[in-house]
């Protein structure tokens, strides 16, 4: 069998952790990578010169730097949708023009956002966002991290279809007084669509004479939202060529602009346009995207690790973990390359995550002692969200730190019960602060980490095929109840939905 950086890398048997630091004493400095108020610490991952080094045979030969000018020109790297991904542009990155149109749609946008402040749509005090996805995700944890000081408006995120959820979003809103926020790439989501028209009902039942006069509408498809009713001059378009898990950068952050004040959203913008550069320019050792990829991927394709864990250390950044979930997840989640053909190694783990101190209490357990190998990432910020005594953010992030301690040097013990093995990796991300900026940043982090991890396993993380068929079934099932469906499944819709 012919040598690979894969099979040179699967042979590698790297010094445990605690060794790795004995051996070189320069290995918190080497391994921790800082920028834009941000710290990136890989030293606690098995990360060494060998693995290190092929992963740059493995970026040589997937061509990682003619996919990254490619991403950043604005080619169809989304090869099998036939178009750019252009999320970068948002942030002043990419081709000339994708960039000029970018900032277009921004002014058109900000445009919306002082008239509204200004009393054009009335007295407006509640923005109800409905959208789900990437539509939904990326608004719903930047107004729950960057919005504890006082938002302008109160704004709510609803994406669940289950009217359980749009009763709760709405039990303190005035319809008089609400922007209902339409955020739908495609503008054909069932889960979107019904919501919204649950919503105008909502409104009309609440006595407001013209619901349609308070709504806007997000979308990469204004001909569609103009059917559905909205007025062109509330519609917020957005480029085709930015996805949807990446649009939180667009018009889909439309609540973060309006809700939280446009400074905020320019400022989000800045810290992900220094990620761009960052990721675009910093040699490959450096690199922090590039460099999380490789631990990512060493412990996925070589320790088959099938899960990687995040854990926030700041209440600010608890949904933070969802919102990889679906940016990890539906990017790398795929048994096949960007060629069409089959994938021959693992896609990416599942991501999975929660808060701390509270996880500490309910899964740690499992990552210190049991028999799965879990990267754990920590993220914690230096300076507390509150004003509380700062005792509370020192046991916070002294229990951080004591988390990663404890993975990586174990404690031996004869007694089995007690014995931690340890040689277990994590990575920290420590923040300056909580900040439009660092957030920005941190966000831009993990899409270039994730094109990465994708551009050395051959996927093409822009497409989501995978959820189609679910949807097709749904759909079918809703218009025709046909038979046809395995016993168990007709066996359910007629349970609770009635005779096929
Ligand atoms: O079904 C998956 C998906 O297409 C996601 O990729 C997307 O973020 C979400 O649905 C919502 O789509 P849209 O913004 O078009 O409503």
């Amino acid at each position: 069998m012919t040598d690979t950086p894969w099979t040179q890398l699967e042979k590698h048997q790297p010094q445990s952790l605690i060794d790795l630091f004995k051996s070189d004493k320069d290995r918190v400095e080497k391994m921790t990578i800082q920028l834009s108020g941000l710290r990136f610490d890989l030293s606690k991952t098995h990360l060494d010169s060998i693995v290190v080094g092929q992963f740059e045979k493995l970026a040589a030969d997937m061509e990682l730097d003619g996919l990254k000018a490619a991403l950043f020109a604005g080619a169809a790297i989304n090869v099998t949708e036939g178009r750019a991904a252009e999320h970068p542009a948002e942030r002043g990155n990419g081709d000339a023009n994708s960039v000029a149109h970018a900032r277009a749609l921004q002014d058109r946008m900000r445009g919306l956002v002082e008239a509204i402040d200004a009393g054009f749509m009335g007295d407006i005090q509640h923005i109800l966002h409905i959208g789900i996805g990437g539509s939904a995700l990326g608004p719903k944890l930047l107004v729950d991290a960057l919005g504890r000081d006082g938002a302008r408006y109160d704004v709510k995120v609803v994406s669940n279809v289950d009217g359980a959820a749009l009763t709760e979003a709405v039990t303190n809103m005035d319809p008089h007084k609400t922007i209902i926020a339409v955020a739908s790439k495609t503008f054909t989501t069932t889960e979107t669509l019904l919501n919204a028209t649950s919503a105008m009902e909502w409104m009309r039942e609440g006595g407001v004479a013209d619901p349609y006069a308070q709504f806007v509408a997000l979308t990469a498809y204004p001909d569609k939202a103009i059917e559905w009713g909205i007025d062109e001059s509330r519609i917020l378009p957005f480029n085709e060529a930015v996805g949807g898990r990446y649009s939180l950068w667009c018009s889909i952050g439309f609540p973060v602009a309006l809700g939280l004040g446009w400074s905020v959203y320019a400022e989000l913008l800045k810290g992900a346009d220094a990620m761009d550069r960052h990721f675009r320019d910093a040699p490959m050792l450096e690199n922090a995207p590039t460099m999380a990829a490789f631990s990512d991927l060493y412990y996925a394709q070589t320790k088959s690790c099938q899960t990687r864990a995040v854990f926030a250390y700041d209440d600010r950044l608890r949904l933070l973990p969802d919102y990889l979930q679906q940016l990890e997840m539906e990017s790398n989640g795929k048994s096949v390359t960007a060629d069409g053909v089959p994938l021959g190694r693992n896609s990416a783990p599942v991501t999975w995550g929660g808060a701390g101190t509270d996880a500490q209490h309910a899964v740690f357990q499992l990552l210190h002692q049991g028999t799965h190998l879990i990267p754990v990432e920590f993220i914690a910020s230096k300076t507390p969200g509150h004003d509380f005594d700062t005792a509370h953010h020192e046991t916070l992030l002294v229990n951080c730190f004591a988390q990663g301690a404890a993975l990586m040097a174990g404690q031996q013990s004869d007694d089995l019960a007690h014995n931690y093995v340890g040689n277990r990796p994590s990575t920290t991300i420590l923040l300056d602060d909580v900040t439009p900026s660092t957030v920005g940043a941190l966000i831009a982090f993990y899409e270039h980490r994730t094109f990465v991890n994708a551009a050395l396993l051959g996927i093409n993380p822009f497409d989501q095929f995978g959820v189609e068929l679910g949807k097709q079934i749904a759909k079918s099932i809703t218009d025709n109840r046909p038979s046809g469906f395995d016993p168990s499944t007709t066996a359910l819709i007629e349970a609770a939905l009635g005779e096929i």
